[in-house]
């Protein structure tokens, strides 16, 4: 008798790294087959990548980091006001190492707030480093890290609710979402949220567009060997030949939309084999791949933002220069 079946897939049973693997595979396939050629900056995040990122934190050049560290530091109390009395989760979307959730964390400890926290993290080398150490700066404090990249964070957090949550999405992450991308985020987000839930969620303001560039172009290079670790994981995990000198980072602000936006530039005619994907890929000179999006807000964009998603209001905080905003938001419904 023949075979007349069908079977439904449950995705949980697949190997979470070898999903990752296929998800990369699939994404560097679609995206270098496109003209203008494009990949997601979500990928530059393994272990190396994570590493390079918290360099680029730590340059002259790089303000923002230093900024919201100066607005959290001015304000955490004012952020942590509304979960007086409260137990809470703090949860962290895209920790990385942790180090500005610090100054919130401790001011809790010292307030002596009931404070879980909850990192979620695409690297799990960057979750590693940051449970132990975390860990061992404050032995009091509960933390269950995850992870996971923001989708499934986001769902993980719709679970989480005998708890009031304070959801951070800090360091103007939101801006690697274009417009569309980061209302549907937050709307997910506002989902998965409980009444009166709150998230306070960092941008990155527009100023002077030379200092814009320079955070973007560092003189060490930093930054384009962040950028070109897109290449390195792609010659990594998917076996390709890459060969990261032919290729100039290149990063510009466009006015119109509002973004910094980050390329890799191809120097030379050249033909890239990528074993993995049994492909190869032909670059001509000067032919750009689109590799990153960070998209700079105006007061009234973060006003629409909140607006859209479901919230309301309930502060915004600034550096003294006004080049970093941290909006703090309530869930209503
Ligand atoms: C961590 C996504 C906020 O877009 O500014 C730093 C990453 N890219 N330098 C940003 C990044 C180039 C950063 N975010």
């Amino acid at each position: 008798m023949p075979d007349h079946s069908y079977q439904v897939l449950d995705p949980a049973t697949f190997d979470p790294a070898e999903t990752a693997r296929a998800e990369f595979a699939e994404h560097v396939l679609v995206g270098l087959s496109e003209t203008p050629k494009h990949l997601s900056s979500r990928f530059i995040y393994d272990a190396t990548g994570s590493d390079l990122f918290e360099q680029i934190t730590e340059l002259r050049e790089y303000y923002p980091t230093r900024c919201e560290f100066e607005v959290l530091r001015a304000h955490a109390d004012a952020i942590l006001d509304p979960l007086k009395g409260a137990s809470f989760n703090l949860i962290d979307l895209g920790a990385g190492d942790g180090r500005k959730t610090v100054v919130l964390l401790q001011r809790a400890l010292e307030r002596g707030m009931d404070v879980h926290y909850a990192p979620i993290d695409i690297s799990e080398g960057a979750m590693a480093g940051l449970v132990s150490t975390m860990g061992r700066r404050m032995p009091t404090l509960t933390i269950e890290g995850i992870v996971s990249e923001y989708g499934h964070g986001v769902r993980w957090i719709g679970q989480q609710a005998d708890r009031a949550n304070l959801v951070l999405f800090l360091g103007s992450n939101i801006g690697n979402f274009d417009r569309s991308g980061s209302r549907a985020f937050l709307r997910r987000l506002w989902s998965a949220l409980n009444p009166d839930d709150h998230v306070l969620v960092g941008f990155d303001l527009k100023k002077d567009i030379e200092v814009l560039l320079a955070a973007y172009n560092d003189r060490e290079g930093v930054t384009a060997r962040f950028n070109k670790n897109l290449l390195a994981r792609i010659n990594q995990d998917l076996d390709a030949d890459f060969d990261l000198d032919q290729f100039r980072h290149f990063s510009t602000y466009n006015v119109f939309s509002g973004a910094m936006e980050s390329y890799l530039v191809s120097l030379a005619r050249q033909t890239v084999h990528v074993g993995g994907l049994e492909a190869e890929f032909e670059f001509a000179p000067w032919e750009p791949v689109h590799t990153e999006y960070s998209y700079k807000y105006l007061d009234s964009d973060i006003d629409r933002m909140c607006a859209h998603g479901g919230f309301v209001d309930e502060g915004r905080f600034y550096d003294a220069n006004r080049w970093f905003c941290d909006a703090l938001w309530r869930v209503a419904r």
